[in-house]
């Protein structure tokens, strides 16, 4: 049996559900896992600081936008797989400023994509290439349609979810024209630790420490799917190793839920942890301004998965928001860092209008 150490190139391991995949990776493999990113806002080395040390673990700085940088990593270090999370991911930034969104997400995949192709050079045998996707992708449902398949059709409505979906275009170009083993996984909303403080459940978390306003857009009914990042990690692994190129894969939990109802648990979760009386949180609940072009509804068929790959969620998602909560709650000095600097433009730019124009909740 061979005992060659695989090297896997994972880009966009130091953002969230990235970096989350290198610890799994870490610990399920004995591969050798060279880490791309750029380190925009989004990108911490914080989130691996502990396995920093190990030589199974290196570090390239490279944005994915200079293709010439990217084929370098490529020749240095000849990677056998690629795991590709890297992109500007959050829908509001896309709308305030959708140009780093076409830049990172279409050139940035176009750029791993042709560097792939000539480093493997037609021998595809015992590689892959998985580019994680979003559920955005399909556009938005109606209450009673069933949810998100395989055989969906694209229509993205976002800046970003606009420029995931040509990503996966590209994806799927160059499985067909050129053979390259290409899998691409469209997820849920994934939570869980280490998640930046711009999205729903660490920005709400963290606002309601600090006794600001929880601002929920429009009427707060949107709804969404949620997934624990270790449980999308490990699908994740599941499609690397098992998974077919060419194909496709939805990963979803099953935990639909309204955004009111998430945030009330928010609410509730941090009330016993912070010692507080029952409601006292809740009451920073703030209505809003919607988001421009707002989807209402994602959901998501697992069927594929489960029956193909064998691969389902684990975490109840009430025991993992809590867990998630009492995470935000004992690491407020890494939110904190993260919410200095540039950020603080970005939540004047999002945020200022809508709260002096707010209403309370009733
Ligand atoms: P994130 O914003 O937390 O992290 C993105 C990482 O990519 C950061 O480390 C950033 O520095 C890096 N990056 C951005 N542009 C880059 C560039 N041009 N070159 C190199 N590195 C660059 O994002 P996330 O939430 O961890 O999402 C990871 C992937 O998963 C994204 O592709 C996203 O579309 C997809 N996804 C996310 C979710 C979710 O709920 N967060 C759900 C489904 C799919
Ligand atoms: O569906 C997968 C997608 O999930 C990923 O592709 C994206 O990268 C990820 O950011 C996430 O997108 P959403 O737009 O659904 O996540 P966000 O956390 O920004 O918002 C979740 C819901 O909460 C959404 O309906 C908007 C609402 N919301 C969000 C924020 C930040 C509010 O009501 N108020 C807020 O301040």
């Amino acid at each position: 049996m061979s005992t060659r150490q695989e090297t896997w190139l994972i880009t966009g391991g130091a953002g969230f559900i990235g970096a989350n995949f290198v610890h799994l990776a870490h610990a399920q493999s004995n591969a050798k896992l060279v880490i791309l990113d750029a380190l925009t806002y989004a990108g911490d080395m914080t989130r691996m600081e502990t396995l920093l040390n190990d030589p199974r673990v290196v570090f390239e700085k490279c944005d994915l936008v200079d293709a010439q940088a990217v084929h370098a990593v490529f020749v240095k270090h000849q990677p056998d797989h690629v795991i590709h999370f890297a992109a500007e991911s959050h829908v509001d930034r896309s709308i305030l400023g959708p140009t780093a969104f076409i830049k990172s997400n279409i050139e940035g995949t176009a750029h791993l994509l042709m560097a792939a192709k000539e480093t493997w050079n037609g021998q595809w045998d015992g590689h892959r290439f998985v580019h994680v996707s979003t559920d955005e992708v399909y556009g938005t449902l109606a209450p009673n349609d069933p949810p998100f398949s395989e055989e969906s059709q694209y229509a993205p409505n976002s800046p970003y979810a606009a420029s995931k979906a040509a990503s996966d275009h590209l994806v799927r170009a160059w499985h067909q024209t050129y053979g390259l083993p290409a899998i691409i996984t469209n997820c849920c909303n994934n939570y869980g630790p280490w998640q930046f403080p711009e999205k729903l459940i660490p920005l709400f978390v963290s606002n309601a420490v600090e006794e600001k306003p929880l601002p929920v857009y429009g009427d707060g009914m949107q709804v969404r799917e949620w997934l624990h990042v270790d449980d999308h990690c490990e699908a994740i692994m599941t499609v690397l190793q098992k998974g077919i190129p060419g194909e496709v894969y939805l990963i979803g939990g099953g935990a639909e839920l309204p955004n009111i109802e998430i945030i009330q648990e928010i609410c509730k979760s941090v009330d016993q942890l912070l010692n507080r009386s029952d409601g006292d949180t809740s009451k920073l609940i703030t209505y809003v301004e919607d988001r421009l072009g707002h989807d209402r509804r994602y959901a998501i068929s697992g069927d594929k998965i489960l029956r193909e790959l064998g691969w389902e969620a684990k975490r109840p998602f009430n025991e993992g928001l809590y867990e998630t909560v009492k995470w935000y709650l004992e690491n407020t000095q890494w939110v904190e860092n993260a919410k200095s600097g540039a950020y603080r433009d970005f939540y004047e730019s999002q945020y200022k209008n809508r709260l002096d124009g707010a209403g309370k909740v009733s």
